[in-house]
């Protein structure tokens, strides 16, 4: 065994870690940092060293893991669980809170948008209950600190930061009325002491895990995601792992973009009979008018239905960003009006061949996906996000071969990086 593969053994039984997905190069580099630290002489010195200390394991895992987060992360989701979350809730009729999970929570931002959500529909704090559960202590740590840095809010919709935060010097709070909803844990997907909690929870979160797992890892997670929801529940993943869930039983709910699935069962539909129809989230609470993408005076020149077309960015550019804004943003249908003129307008960019294919991706449609992926590739064979998403979705059809080639293909990348 090389004297690396031992580490990567180490990392893919402790935490599921593939360690193609990121790419080998990323993970010597924090065997590096590890060795500096405890001034080991070598890889050996360090292995032995690592068997010997559960804070060293920890220490390494904190350095190989991707924490990457922000609040209202895929915004459909969000208003699918509103929906959900008062249909299930009339259905319990007071015999017990709404439970849901958080699995990976990261710094925190995903179960706080969770809490958010129910309360802005109105749903009172006694009536559910966030679990936020992740491996990295760090990161659980962060979360329970509950303040957050710029980078945490995305996109152009933050009017929920008024409502649910307090600026203080050193960045945003988060408010207590929406921490108290949430409890915090560090924990591992991969602990078979989560089989406790089999059929406790009626919506699990499980997002941008998956993607870091090989197959027979993925299948074994979803088997654990499946027993935790209850029967009727509902599972919430990230856009690029949904193609392995059909083969498992499981069928999407029918909400664009909110990446919702639910079990496959004729006679145990999500929540009731009838097709899930979601409304738009309701009013907030506190009644804060969303703000309007257009200054108030354009609005009387322009049709309603392009209110919100934001303005036309005059470089190639500047429509580049727009076009990342607005995906970040969840506005799918504008992103990809943009990309379309952006390739009106200007030559072939594989950036924007990347950003239709992951708008592809995330509306199911995973045929018009792949021809994107590809056409970023053939102009930019290096891309790293589109071999990541392109992998990511061969894997999920059963093209491992197909889906490795583009793996070490990007840890080949990242290699020449970090050489230069
Ligand atoms: C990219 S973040 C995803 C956060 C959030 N769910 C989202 O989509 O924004 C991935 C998280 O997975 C956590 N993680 C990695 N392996 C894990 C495991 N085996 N069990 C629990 N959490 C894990 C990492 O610590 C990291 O915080």
């Amino acid at each position: 065994m090389s004297n690396e593969q031992r580490f990567f053994r180490f990392l893919q039984q402790r935490i599921g870690l593939d360690v193609a997905s990121v790419g080998a190069p990323m993970v010597e580099r924090a065997l590096r940092q590890r060795c500096a630290a405890l001034d080991a002489c070598d890889l050996d010195d360090y292995w032995l060293r690592l068997q010997q200390s559960t804070e060293e394991q920890q220490a390494l895992i904190e350095a190989v893991i991707v924490p990457e987060t922000w609040f209202f992360r895929y915004p459909e989701s969000f208003t699918a669980l509103a929906g959900l979350a008062s249909k299930r809730l009339a259905e319990l009729a007071g015999a017990r809170p709404l439970r849901i999970l958080s699995l990976p929570c990261s710094t925190g931002e995903e179960p706080y948008s969770i809490a958010m959500t129910l309360l802005d529909a109105g749903i009172a704090g006694h009536a559910f209950r966030v679990d936020g559960m992740d491996i990295s202590p760090l990161s659980v740590n962060r979360a329970d600190q509950g303040l957050y840095g710029r980078n945490s809010f995305r996109g152009s919709h933050l009017e929920f930061r008024q409502r649910h935060f307090d600026e203080t010097d050193d960045g945003h709070v988060v408010h207590e009325r929406v921490r108290q909803q949430v409890k915090l844990q560090v924990g591992n997907v991969l602990d078979p002491a989560l089989n406790t909690l089999a059929g406790s929870y009626d919506f699990v979160f499980c997002r941008n895990l998956l993607i870091y797992f090989d197959v027979p890892t993925q299948k074994r997670v979803f088997e654990v995601l499946k027993s935790l929801i209850h029967e009727q529940g509902v599972l919430f993943i990230g856009p690029a792992e949904g193609s392995l869930l059909a083969r498992m039983g499981m069928r999407p709910l029918g909400i664009a973009q909110s990446f919702a699935y639910v079990r496959q069962t004729e006679s145990a539909p999500a929540f009731n009979s009838k097709p899930v129809v979601i409304a738009p989230m309701p009013p907030p609470v506190s009644n804060v008018p969303r703000p309007s993408p257009m200054p108030a005076r354009k609005l009387r020149v322009v049709a309603p239905s392009a209110q919100a077309r934001p303005a036309a960015p005059d470089s190639s550019a500047e429509l580049l960003a727009q076009i990342a804004r607005l995906a970040n943003a969840g506005s799918s249908a504008e992103a990809q009006a943009a990309c379309t003129r952006y390739l009106q307008q200007y030559p072939p960019h594989a950036q924007v061949f990347y950003w239709l294919g992951l708008l592809s991706d995330t509306a199911g449609d995973s045929g018009e996906a792949l021809s994107h992926y590809r056409k970023a590739l053939y102009l930019d064979p290096q891309h790293a996000e589109a071999l990541a998403h392109l992998a990511a979705l061969l894997a999920s059809q059963g093209d491992t071969a197909g889906a490795r080639r583009l793996q070490e293909r990007a840890a080949r990348r990242a290699g020449r990086e970090s050489e230069q």
